[in-house]
């Protein structure tokens, strides 16, 4: 390629890239697993040490480079430049600098880093800790609230300004509980408990997702944080806590009975109705069911919780997210109806 069409190639290129970053930059701000929007202590405390590394490698880059280009320019033939780079075979001062600065520089990442890593792993929690039990499933988030009797899946509420004790367990294989802006992430390992604990912020509605690969339906394996006022947290509860909607008539009281005569009640649970202790007997669970109608989701939090998606879920799970637990029941027509207004009624 010749010099002229170098510079047209790079002249070309060079704004289509600036308008790439600076789009990229925008879509990034309302992208709903944005990394560098921290909403509580934790990916807070993240955010700063990444700011903190990035601002010193900036400072370390800019300097390194441009003596790099200063020594380029000042010691080159082509600038008709007659000075010659004098050698040195041995300078004491030259050498402590050049081990002293980076030492010091290695020291100034590694200390924040080190807080923020014990700051992430802490033994101990205010009394007040909220725990949140978090079970990971092929393809499916199951969420305990020991202290609260709460169960609930793919959908974890938290109250701001408690300090929240995610545990975390696996009863397949590994995964990862990925909520960027709210908690960070951590891997899932069968056999071994993990934790992340934080204090909340800001309330509002938080994606989150496996970023583990863990099968067929990996990708289908995401949830949502509901970050909510004390008073909201509260009134939440209370609603969870109440016995599952009995529907006396309509189509909803038929699709009740459909759900009890199904092979649904086998996996799931809809308190009062069917299910089984915690330490089920079986290889696997469905989520439980009792206020599913409440839910802004379903299955794995990939579609949005309305008739017409939970009908299409319950007729081909396969279709929906490839490789599910959830069978294909073979209800179809105004059975399928009945079953999807007596699930929507569970609220
Ligand atoms: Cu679970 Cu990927």
């Amino acid at each position: 390629m010749t010099r002229r069409s170098w510079k047209s190639t790079l002249a070309s290129v060079l704004p289509a890239t600036f308008a790439l970053a600076v789009t990229g930059c925008k879509a990034q701000a309302r992208y709903p697993l944005d990394t560098l929007a921290p909403t509580s202590d934790l990916t807070r405390s993240i955010y700063d040490l990444f700011v903190e590394v990035s601002v010193l490698d900036i400072i370390v880059l800019i300097v390194v480079v441009g003596a790099l280009f200063l020594g380029m320019l000042v010691f080159s033939t082509r600038t008709g430049s007659r000075r010659q780079p004098s050698v040195k075979h041995s300078d004491m001062y030259l050498e402590m600098a050049w081990t002293i600065i980076p030492a010091l520089i290695l020291l100034a990442i590694t200390v924040p880093t080190v807080r923020v890593i014990i700051r992430t792993q802490p033994y101990t929690w205010p009394k007040d800790t909220l725990p949140v039990e978090v079970i990971a499933h092929q393809w499916w988030w199951e969420f305990h609230y020991p202290t609260l009797g709460v169960e609930t899946a793919d959908e974890v509420h938290i109250p701001t300004g408690q300090t929240i004790h995610f545990e975390l367990f696996s009863k397949d294989v590994i995964h990862s509980f990925f909520m960027p802006q709210v908690g960070g992430k951590r891997d899932v390992i069968p056999g071994q408990e993990n934790q992340i604990t934080l204090v909340a912020n800001v309330p509002g509605e938080y994606y989150g997702q496996c970023t583990e690969f863990c099968g067929d339906s990996h990708a289908n394996m995401r949830f949502r944080v509901f970050v909510q006022t004390p008073a909201d947290f509260q009134q939440w509860v209370k609603h969870q806590l109440e016995p599952p909607v009995k529907p006396s008539s309509g189509p909803a009281a038929a699709g009740a009975k459909i759900f009890a005569n199904a092979p649904c009640a086998i996996c799931h649970t809809v308190r009062g109705v069917s299910g089984f202790s915690k330490e089920y007997t079986y290889g696997f669970r469905g989520p439980d069911l009792t206020h599913f109608g409440s839910r802004s989701t379903l299955a794995g939090s990939i579609m949005d919780n309305t008739p017409q998606n939970v009908a299409r879920w319950i007729r081909n799970p396969d279709e929906v997210k490839p490789g599910a637990n959830m069978p294909t029941l073979g209800i179809s027509g105004g059975e399928m109806n009945e079953l999807v207004a007596y699930l929507e009624s569970l609220k």
